[in-house]
């Protein structure tokens, strides 16, 4: 029988979506699911590390589920779920704790910043650090080889996790001299651009410069009327190359609109304020539509649950293979 690979990534409900994450995460795993069995899911257990505030944690992971199905994700043809319906999860990494080194986690990225800030401001190296943020990176691995996973979407950021997701599934199959857990690799989106923010750097929530994806359409044009650009006048040739405006025009418009508007910015006469009305009409003109159906979705959240509740449900039975296996080749199913 022939098997698609599997696809799979998990998005931490900590914010609301904004174009940034559209064109660097939604867009490229929607594109990835066309070709592979996908396996999608909001990592809530990951995001309660940062969010204790029970109120915004529940928002946000409704509203970042309903943004992926606005954005064109569909539940019939792949799967999508929370990671805490999943219980097999949190068996199989605390399997997994077994295996991993504690140096390993002392080396990833994100906790070794937390100790370094720490370290800087001259106090206690472990404050403010929980557990979680510590083993983060094994919960990670669960989530990955829980389902068999041979390519994960992500950003760069995310690549040493893989990496340690890789060294940790190896030192399970090594020690049962046998392949339990599927080694998994990353794919980074070498080709999308970075998507500059309202002020030239990376659209990051850290920047506070990102235009929100379901933006009501007054707000939308209001940001990009404050993108910044330089000083150049109105009659004054413009180079498209080097303008933030341009470049996240060429996220939303046609080659034929592209090319049009890189020959006005040429020729001069035309002022950055008559770019930035171009530029919002094609924005609303693409987000229009996903707003419409992000505010249907969240009008009945209902339907939303039940969508999560039955991807939980085709993803616990392969969940539970994953784990019978490993469990067996441990010596713990007697
Ligand atoms: N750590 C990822 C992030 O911060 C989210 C995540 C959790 C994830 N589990 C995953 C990504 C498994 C890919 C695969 O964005």
């Amino acid at each position: 029988m022939f098997m698609k690979k599997v696809s799979l990534t998990g998005i931490k409900p900590t914010g609301i979506l904004h174009v940034g994450n559209y064109f660097g995460a939604i867009k490229p795993a929607l594109e990835l699911a066309k070709d592979y069995d996908a396996r999608y899911f909001i990592a809530d257990y990951h995001a309660l590390n940062t969010m204790k505030d029970p109120g915004e944690l529940a928002a946000n992971i409704r509203e970042v589920a309903a943004g992926w199905l606005a954005a064109g994700l569909d539940p019939e043809r792949l799967i999508f779920y929370r990671q805490s319906s999943i219980p097999e999860t949190f068996e199989l990494s605390t399997l997994l704790m077994a295996f991993t080194a504690k140096g390993l986690m002392n080396r990833a990225h994100a906790y070794k910043a937390a100790v370094q800030e720490n370290a800087e401001k001259g106090g206690d190296p472990d404050a403010g650090i929980n557990m979680g943020l510590f083993t983060y990176p094994v919960l990670m691995a669960a989530d990955i080889l829980l389902f068999d996973a041979d390519v994960v979407p992500v950003g760069k950021d995310q690549v040493q996790h893989i990496e340690m997701a890789q060294d940790i599934a190896q030192a399970v199959n090594f020690n049962y001299k046998q392949e339990v857990l599927k080694i998994p690799q990353a794919a980074v989106q070498e080709t999308v651009a970075v998507v500059p923010g309202l002020d030239g750097r990376k659209m990051s929530k850290s920047y506070n410069n990102t235009i929100p994806l379901f933006a009501p359409e007054k707000q939308l044009r209001k940001l990009i009327m404050r993108i910044v650009t330089n000083s150049q006048a109105v009659e004054e040739p413009k180079d498209p190359g080097s303008s933030q405006l341009y470049l996240l025009y060429t996220l939303f418009a046609s080659p034929g609109e592209q090319a049009a508007l890189a020959a006005r910015y040429r020729s001069g006469g035309m002022g950055w304020g008559e770019a930035k009305e171009e530029l919002f009409r094609v924005v609303n003109r693409e987000l229009a539509p996903l707003r419409e159906r992000f505010q249907t979705i969240m009008a009945g959240p209902g339907a939303l649950d039940a969508i999560l509740e039955q991807g939980a449900e085709k993803a616990r039975p392969i969940a539970r293979a994953t784990v019978r296996r490993l469990r067996k080749a441990a010596g713990i199913d007697l």
